[in-house]
């Protein structure tokens, strides 16, 4: 039975990066690249790379570990996970499953959420969902992606872009006046081809010939995709503030998808956020799609840069195209226990 009142908000965070560090010189001897090129136009110093033993399933689960630990609960209370991924151990079953058996989450359903880069938060937006509703009381949303598998390492057009990582969240409870405010999500699915996988589906099952042809690397329209990013993260923010009757002077911090500096700039800039209210860390791990808002909150929260009642603005996109905001009040729960 659904339970009026009740909020759902974050009560632990956790994430997992691979220790091994790809920076721009090293790309230097690999493509057709500049460090210069790569810092201009991306704002990317380095990124992580998993290891070759090492599968999505891994990172998830590490992060997911780190944020039941740091939520004070056990696998046993987990209700539903969902994981949020482009990059699947394999094509199936899902993460979601994987993670549920090596957790040891008994009782939880699970499953994976495919919506590029955007998928951490359309994963919050549907966890929030069952928390508010009454009928869960944990879920856990995890973002975890090796891009590192599917990037064309001959290809300087992206491979200087991604990077490999994991973050992970327990929704729960939390008082009246915190938690998800709002959420909106968008798509423009005639946006797709700009960025794509092309083969291993229905459409191009694998074959000699789609390897040949590389297909099975990512394609990427990146002017198409900046244009995109820039337009729907501005506007969409926009909107959900006022659909949630919210100002910007009202944001505290903006938590872009870490794609590229530039984008993240831009869309401050529309929003007229100075950077001093933006989280960055793309110069660190590149862009890791689903993994990177919560890899970027977990940091934050753990220097104490966020405090409590702080109004949190989400914002992502990716293939799709899609995008989505989230606009969350913060409740310190390491605090408050
Ligand atoms: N090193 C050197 N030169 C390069 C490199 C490189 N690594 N990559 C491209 N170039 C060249 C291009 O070939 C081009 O040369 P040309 O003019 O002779 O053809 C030139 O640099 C400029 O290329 P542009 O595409 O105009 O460069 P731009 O300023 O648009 O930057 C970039 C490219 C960084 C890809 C940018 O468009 C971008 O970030 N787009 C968004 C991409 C993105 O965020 N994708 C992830 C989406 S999320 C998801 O769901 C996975």
């Amino acid at each position: 039975m659904p339970e009026a009142g009740i909020r759902a908000g974050i009560v632990g965070l956790g994430s997992y990066v691979p220790e091994r560090v790809l920076t721009n010189r090293e790309l230097e001897t690999m493509v057709n690249t500049t460090d210069q090129w790569i810092v201009d136009r991306s704002g990317i110093r380095e990124r992580r790379i998993a290891g070759p033993g090492q599968v999505t399933s891994d990172l998830a689960l590490e992060a997911a570990r780190r944020a039941l630990e740091d939520a004070g609960i056990g696998p046993a209370e987990v209700d539903l996970i969902i994981v949020a991924t482009n990059t699947s151990d394999t094509v199936f079953p899902g993460v979601g499953c994987i993670v549920q058996d090596r957790l040891g989450a008994v009782k939880a359903g699970a499953f994976d959420l495919v919506a590029g880069c955007t998928g951490f938060i359309y994963a919050f937006s549907v966890a929030a969902q069952f928390i508010t509703s009454g009928v869960y009381r944990h879920v856990l949303v995890i973002g975890a992606e090796i891009l590192s598998r599917i990037v064309d390492w001959q290809d300087r057009n992206t491979c200087v872009l991604f990077g490999d990582g994991a973050g992970a969240v327990v929704l729960g409870r939390v008082p009246e006046g915190y938690g998800l405010v709002h959420s909106k999500l968008g798509s423009d699915g005639s946006g797709g081809p700009a960025l794509c996988l092309p083969a291993g589906g229905s459409r191009l099952p694998a074959s000699a010939q789609t390897v040949a042809e590389r297909q099975h690397f990512i394609h990427m329209n990146g002017r198409e995709v900046f244009k995109f990013a820039v337009r729907a993260c501005g506007a969409g923010s926009l909107e959900a503030l006022e659909e949630a009757g919210l100002s910007v002077a009202e944001v505290d911090f903006l938590i872009p998808h870490q794609a590229n500096i530039r984008i993240i700039e831009a869309a401050a800039k529309r929003l007229n956020l100075p950077m001093e209210r933006v989280l960055v860390n793309v110069d660190r791990y590149g862009n890791t799609s689903t993994a990177s808002i919560p890899i970027a909150l977990e940091e934050a929260v753990g220097q104490n840069r966020i405090k409590d009642g702080d109004t949190m603005l989400l914002t992502g996109f990716g293939a799709g195209l899609t995008w989505a905001v989230a606009i969350l009040k913060w409740y310190d729960y390491r605090n408050a226990r």
